[in-house]
């Protein structure tokens, strides 16, 4: 007597469920938004030291990676192809835009950014600002051009397509990738000027890390950022951006550059301040002057990581600064940038140093 086959209906079930349940087969659909950078730079020669940020385009960038179309289904835009020293509110506001329409359709699982390493960090910092969706959004950028020997460019753009396409990366805010490592954008630095190994995190600690593709995340991000942020640039032109300055302190600073600032109408002026955001007693004489403005003050460290908290060795209080809390400088002008959207309250401003 011939045993009945109890196996083989039960594998062309299976079989046919799959294929008939596309989530199962389709590729989640990412989107690279190209900005320039060292990852699209091209040297004259291989041996060569120099080269040109943003030589390559979008389409150059995904074609050089053919591992990418296992991961996703992508597809590419070219916002600017600049060297991001020139990064400008301009090119944010197009990006911005560009973000929320795309993280708004159905069809956009997630975007990676490529970009320049110089101002990446302000960038997605930006971006967590003012990008209202919870959807992965992950930049990445290269130390070498994609001509150099061992350019880090590929892999830094397969690991940051792999993360935007893994539900895991949902609700974190943008992510910086770089070097095998996941950066929170609010604590991501680039610390470095040529090695690999440039961004840290160092208040609070890197996110996660990648293994080719594959995510480790070891902390979760308890800032506020993307749809919990009440900061929008929706409908803004370059103009609707408070002008936001940034001093950097050193021995002997006068305070000229500060009235200097005051008098041509800035909005906000950030200290980088030596040690714990202090600076000279004719800096701060300058400040208080500028607060009597109507020019926001916040102090910040130029140090690269720790808390400027209130009140330490400045009395704040008692001249009207803001203190910029876990903020570098140039972060610390991008929330009082927005903040100046939203109040010229010091109270409230210096609550979003606390919660940002
Ligand atoms: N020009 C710099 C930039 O585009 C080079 C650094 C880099 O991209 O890594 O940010």
């Amino acid at each position: 007597m011939k045993t009945p086959n109890r196996i083989a209906p039960l594998v062309a079930l299976t079989f046919a469920a799959l294929l008939a349940t596309p989530a199962a087969w389709a590729l989640p659909k990412i989107k690279v938004l190209a900005t320039g950078g060292t990852i699209a730079g091209a040297q004259a020669s291989q041996a060569d030291a120099g080269y040109k940020s943003g030589s390559f385009s979008v389409e150059d960038l995904i074609k050089a990676v053919p591992q990418l179309k296992d991961l996703a289904e992508l597809s590419g835009e070219q916002i600017a192809n600049i060297g991001s020293q020139t990064m400008n509110h301009e090119v944010w506001l197009k990006l911005a835009t560009r973000c929320n329409e795309l993280l708004g359709q159905n069809d956009v699982e997630g975007i990676v950014v490529t970009h320049g390493t110089d101002t990446m960090e302000e960038t997605a910092y930006f971006l967590s600002l003012v990008v209202k969706s919870d959807k992965p959004l992950v930049l990445v950028g290269s130390m070498r051009p994609a001509t150099a020997i061992s350019a880090d460019g590929p892999i830094n753009l397969y690991n940051g397509v792999a993360l935007a396409a893994n539900p895991e990366a949902k609700g974190r805010g943008p992510l910086v990738v770089l070097n095998d490592t996941i950066h929170y954008a609010r604590e991501s630095q680039k610390m470095h000027t040529t090695r690999m190994d440039t961004f840290h995190s160092p208040n609070r600690g890197i996110a996660g890390m990648m293994n080719t593709g594959k995510a480790f995340f070891y902390s979760q991000n308890t800032t506020r950022h993307t749809t919990k942020s009440e900061f929008s640039v929706a409908g803004f032109t370059t103009n609707d951006l408070p002008r936001v300055e940034i001093v950097y302190s050193h021995v002997n600073l006068g305070g000229e550059t500060i009235d200097f600032l005051a008098s041509q109408g800035v909005k906000g002026i950030v200290l980088a301040g030596v040690g714990d955001g202090n600076s000279t007693d004719a800096v701060l004489a300058a400040l208080e002057r500028a607060v009597k403005k109507g020019v926001a003050v916040v102090r910040s460290s130029r140090v690269g990581s720790g808390v400027v908290d209130r009140n330490v060795e400045v009395n704040d209080d008692k001249l009207g600064f803001l203190a910029g809390m876990e903020l570098n400088p140039q972060k610390a002008r991008i929330l009082l940038m927005l903040g100046l959207t939203k109040t010229p309250e010091v109270k409230q401003l210096q609550q979003y140093f606390l919660e940002y």
